[in-house]
């Protein structure tokens, strides 16, 4: 069985005591491969040195992620396209709308989603888009693109049924990760109207463990308790799960030999 951790960030410091093991932990839960999506100019430089080693296996993205989205994005957009000229990305992200924190700077969001978007189109490449109260705001950037063929994912889906059908309508994948374990989630009563081809799997590691570690540090074999619910929520075998969803996120990334 081989399954995908479409978004991790174990470049972080979190891992830097442990990476190694953390990284054959996975393999010996079936994950294989990871999809590492940046955050901002401070975590380039590790994001590139973590691929770096384990070039096989890591798949980076490159992007301006929302909270880190300020009066001086236009610069800071600059320094980031760079790395696009640099090396191989397989994404753009992380990128997108978040109004949890703060709505200071949702005009710069909503210019620097745009500006990124584009990039996607020039780069021909999927985009990893991180919504956080803000699918309205999101939808209303996307459809500005319409007709352009953006695709991509929207990163740790939580959403409600209907969003799910507008991402679905619109062509893109839900990725799906450890919110789908917590006790209270609603989040499988959604996803189960859903064919499997719109669905990839996810930790975003070091956040959002799922049951039974929520609270603790997660990390990408933890994909395989993300693919066991699915399993139990779809009626099928896990090996199912494995099989559809590491085949949508090998098509999407376009990662070749997998
Ligand atoms: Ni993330």
């Amino acid at each position: 069985m081989m399954l995908i951790d479409t978004h991790t960030h174990i470049y972080m410091e979190a891992f830097d005591e442990d990476r190694e093991e953390v990284i054959r932990n996975a393999a010996s839960n079936g994950v294989e491969y990871m999809v590492l999506p940046n955050v901002d100019t401070e975590t380039t430089a590790r994001l590139k040195s973590v691929v770096n080693e384990y070039p096989e296996k890591l798949f980076p993205a490159m992007g301006l992620h929302p909270t880190s989205v300020k009066a001086d994005y236009k610069a800071v957009l600059e320094g980031i396209e760079q790395e696009f000229q640099e090396r191989k990305y397989y994404a753009v992200g992380e990128i997108g709308i978040d109004l949890h924190w703060d709505k200071t700077f949702l005009k710069q969001q909503q210019e620097a989603f745009a500006r990124q978007i584009e990039w996607s189109l020039t780069y021909d490449l999927p985009i990893i888009i991180h919504a956080r109260k803000s699918y309205n705001e999101i939808f209303q950037v996307l459809n500005t693109f319409k007709g352009q063929n953006v695709r991509g994912i929207f990163h740790c889906f939580s959403g409600s049924y209907e969003q799910a059908k507008k991402i679905a309508d619109m062509g893109f994948l839900m990725g799906i990760g450890g919110v789908l374990t917590f006790k209270n989630s609603k989040l499988g009563e959604t996803v189960r109207h859903f064919d499997l081809k719109y669905f990839v799997l996810e930790t975003d590691a070091p956040y959002l463990a799922p049951t039974p570690y929520r609270g603790k540090r997660n990390q990408p074999a933890y994909v395989r308790l993300v693919a066991r619910k699915m399993a139990d929520i779809f009626n099928v075998e896990i090996e199912n799960i494995a099989k559809s969803t590491t085949n949508n996120a090998a098509k999407l990334f376009r990662l070749e030999n997998i």
